[in-house]
């Protein structure tokens, strides 16, 4: 049967396990990171808030680690290309789109981090005190936290589109390409 992609030698076009494998691994700790973020704002000056702030600071710098992991490999690894019927202005739209993404996932942990060092509490992973590289600085680390909030809702709209894009591939158009990054 005629394949309805460009690649006769791989029919169904998938995405490698690993590229898989990081884009769900991501997927469901920046969800989480998301969701722990607004929680311990709500509860910012409550007794025992700081394990929540030091959890998402240490789980926050392995994501920065694994979003570096992500585009190195993506740099380095082509993704197989989409349907030859793929309208024009939807390749623009995802090429577009996945690279926006890509900065964001790389510039919200880097811009908390950043934040989180000139912040008084400094940073920490699982428990351990990280050096200090900047004295603390109250203004700076509020900009850094303000700008860190803001990527945080960029991403949560971003993500959504994304979201509703792949849904529709899934529902809608039913041409394979959600299968290219599922199981
Ligand atoms: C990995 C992706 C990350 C996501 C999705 C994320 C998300 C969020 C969100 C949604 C908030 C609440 C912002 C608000 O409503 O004002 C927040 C706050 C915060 N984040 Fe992150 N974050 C990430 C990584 C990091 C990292 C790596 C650090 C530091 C190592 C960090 C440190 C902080 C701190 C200290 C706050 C509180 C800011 C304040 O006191 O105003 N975050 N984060």
């Amino acid at each position: 049967m005629k394949s309805d992609y460009p690649d006769e030698k791989n029919p169904s076009n998938r995405y490698t396990a690993p590229a898989r494998l990081l884009h769900w691994t991501l997927a469901i700790l920046l969800i989480g990171m998301v969701g722990l973020g607004w929680y311990m704002m709500s509860i910012e000056d409550a007794p025992g808030s700081d394990w929540y702030f030091n959890l998402h600071k240490s789980v926050g710098l392995l994501v920065l680690l694994l979003v570096l992991l992500r585009a190195v490999w993506r740099l380095l690894h082509q993704p197989a290309p989409l349907p030859l019927a793929t309208p024009p202005w939807q390749i623009i739209a995802s090429t577009v789109s996945h690279w926006v993404l890509y900065a964001l996932m790389l510039a919200l942990p880097l811009i908390g981090a950043i934040g989180a060092a000139f912040s008084k509490s400094g940073l920490i992973f699982f428990g351990t005190p990280l050096p200090r590289l900047v004295a603390p600085d109250h203004d700076v680390a509020e900009l850094f936290f303000s700008m860190h909030s803001f990527a945080a809702w960029i991403l949560v709209i971003l993500v959504s589109l994304h979201v509703l894009a792949a849904l529709k591939h899934l529902l809608i158009d039913r041409d394979g390409v959600f299968q290219r990054m599922w199981f």
